[in-house]
């Protein structure tokens, strides 16, 4: 990437040789801006994705001993659909690290019983009011069509959702179909405004094709949300093969 381009956006890259690799060093990462939290405020705050991507730094998380107690874990993102659908995030979260060590966290999930998250906004951002801001860490994914937290290209409410003087935590947004979205075009997700002010932010990626794709939004396809995120927020890439 040219010079021109790593300064236009604030993405530091750590890149691994082995996906266990960089998950030890993410945990280590994650652990100690939860701790330092914890130092700072009594209490620590982490928002995460659901995907798939997250999987093993939950799995390795749940299992560190650390003052579960007192920390909460938000989410990132939300799918709108309940949590016994195969496609909650909250029901992958709460299966992949709410147990173990990390069982003693509280979670703080997403979805309300409204039909949308239009409708939804005023209580999802009242449920948040209870989660201590700002987040001491993010954790974000990267999907194929450059989207990172709910913030699908062209979606409704996209404009809202990336505006940095937006003062709600949390917005709703409704994506336009495609294979990446699958029926779930509802979505909640974090403001980039409350992601901007954690101290801490990590986008977790693995594959060449999602390497790809965070490289071709900084060098050409600015307009991807991942390009304009990056443009405002400090995020810090981990990636392996
Ligand atoms: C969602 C996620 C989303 C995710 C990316 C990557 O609800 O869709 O929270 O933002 O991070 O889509 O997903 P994978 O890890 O499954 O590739």
């Amino acid at each position: 990437m040219s010079e021109a381009m790593s300064d236009r956006f604030k993405i530091e890259w750590r890149c691994f040789d082995t996906r266990e690799q960089m998950v030890d060093e993410l945990t280590e990462a994650c652990c100690e801006a939860l701790m330092r939290g914890i130092r700072k405020r009594g209490t620590a705050s982490w928002a995460v994705s659901g995907g798939s991507t997250p999987q093993p730094l939950f799995e390795a998380m749940s299992g560190v001993e650390l003052d579960w107690e007192n920390i909460q874990i938000a989410l990132v993102d939300e799918r709108w659909v309940d949590r016994d659908h195969p496609r909650s995030n909250e029901a992958f979260v709460r299966r992949s690290l709410a147990k173990g060590q990390a069982a003693e966290a509280m979670f703080i999930g997403m979805k309300t019983p409204e039909d949308s998250p239009f409708e939804a906004i005023v209580s999802v951002n009242e449920r948040y009011a209870q989660v201590k801001q700002p987040f001491d860490s993010v954790l974000l994914g990267l999907g194929a069509d450059g989207h990172t937290a709910s913030f699908f290209p062209d979606a409704e409410g996209l404009e809202a959702a990336l505006d940095l003087s937006n003062d709600k935590i949390c917005v709703p947004l409704r994506a336009q179909k495609s294979e990446i979205t699958g029926d779930e075009l509802d979505r909640m997700s974090l403001s980039a405004a409350a992601i901007s002010k954690a101290p801490h932010v990590v986008l977790m990626i693995t594959g060449a094709e999602k390497k790809a794709v965070l490289e071709r939004a900084l060098e050409t396809d600015h307009h991807l949300p991942i390009a304009r995120l990056a443009e405002n927020v400090a995020i810090t890439v981990y990636w392996a093969p």
